[in-house]
């Protein structure tokens, strides 16, 4: 009997939205990574100009960020596409108009896409019931900030040579900080768990809960016994603004801070992130966020990457 043929399957991601990655099957969460993959080393830009109609995406912004809304502008520029920077107090949300009432306004000028952040948990979601183009989810409260996960899944990945394939098995990643208030953590947690990898939420009791644990991750309130084990670690902020409460900063820094000793206690090969923005000398120490494990500044790039290969995977067949 001849052979069968042997197909591989390419990945796809063929949903309107980037709402979340929880709920993602694993291919999907591969997919959007090698779409990162063909822009993560170096601008394969398309500029505009070549006689296609000129595509445009709109950012509303809702909550402060500084790095998201500037990756999303960078990424969208590099692919040609305009951008409607519709964000910020300036909007007419400052006026009482609905959430809804102004994406439908920003799409009924004819942009082809969406990408929503605001401090409401489903904001993006809602947003996505009632607009027809697609929408990408750039942080909602404490729900997902699914570009946000992709990026530290690929940026793990890439450290420890695995992006062939985009396997994390037997990685054993501990985030820490104030996992109860983050939505990056959520992301994260969903695509690193996906991809294999082993996910360990630490923090204390009041940021970071047992019930945590139904997310697929094990809690745990001490940092130390992990340290030698683990393949990576990322930081994360304590979220005041999102009402998280800190006994004792002093207890906090001892407990859990991403420092000089832990970081000299880590295998070799073992990589710090933090998603950013940093509260240096709190939850990650200043040296350690610029030292030799710090794959802090790669993640920013790889933003770029992750939001170009989104746009062109939501937008496909528009860009290209
Ligand atoms: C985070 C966010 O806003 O969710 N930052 C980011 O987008 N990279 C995390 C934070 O605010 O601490």
């Amino acid at each position: 009997m001849p052979p069968a043929p042997t197909t591989t399957r390419t990945p796809t991601y063929t949903r309107r939205h980037l709402l979340a990655l929880q709920g993602l099957e694993a291919e999907e969460i591969r997919a959007l990574l090698a779409a990162t993959r063909r822009h993560a080393n170096g601008p394969v830009s398309r500029q505009g100009g070549d006689g296609a109609p000129a595509r445009s995406v709109g950012l509303l912004f809702f909550e402060a960020s500084t790095r998201t809304r500037v990756s999303f502008t960078v990424a969208a520029q590099r692919l040609g596409l305009f951008v409607l920077d519709c964000s910020g107090p300036g909007t007419s949300a400052a006026k009482g108009e609905t959430l809804i009432d102004t994406a439908r306004t920003i799409e009924s000028n004819g942009v082809d896409a969406l990408v929503v952040r605001h401090a409401a948990s489903g904001a993006a979601a809602i947003v996505s019931a009632h607009v027809k183009c697609p929408v990408i989810n750039a942080g909602d409260g404490r729900h997902e900030h699914p570009t946000q996960g992709l990026i530290d899944a690929y940026t793990l990945l890439e450290a420890h040579g695995r992006l062939e394939g985009f396997d994390a098995s037997g990685l054993r990643i501990a985030i820490v900080g104030d996992v109860a208030h983050s939505r990056v953590a959520r992301s994260a947690c969903a695509a690193l768990r996906a991809l294999g990898a082993e996910v360990i939420f630490v923090g204390p009791p009041s940021l970071c809960p047992p019930s945590m644990s139904a997310l697929g991750a094990r809690v745990s309130h001490e940092l130390d016994p992990l340290i030698p084990d683990i393949d990576g670690v990322m930081a994360l902020r304590v979220q005041f603004e999102r009402a998280a409460t800190l006994a004792s900063a002093r207890e906090y820094r001892a407990l859990y801070q991403v420092d000089e000793r832990r970081a000299s206690l880590m295998k070799p090969g073992a990589i710090v992130m933090h998603p950013g923005p940093m509260n240096r000398g709190l939850e990650i120490a200043s040296t350690v966020a610029d030292g030799p494990r710090s794959v802090i500044r790669r993640q920013v790039e790889i933003g770029v990457a992750v939001r170009m290969g989104v746009f062109e995977t939501l937008l496909t067949p528009a860009i290209g």
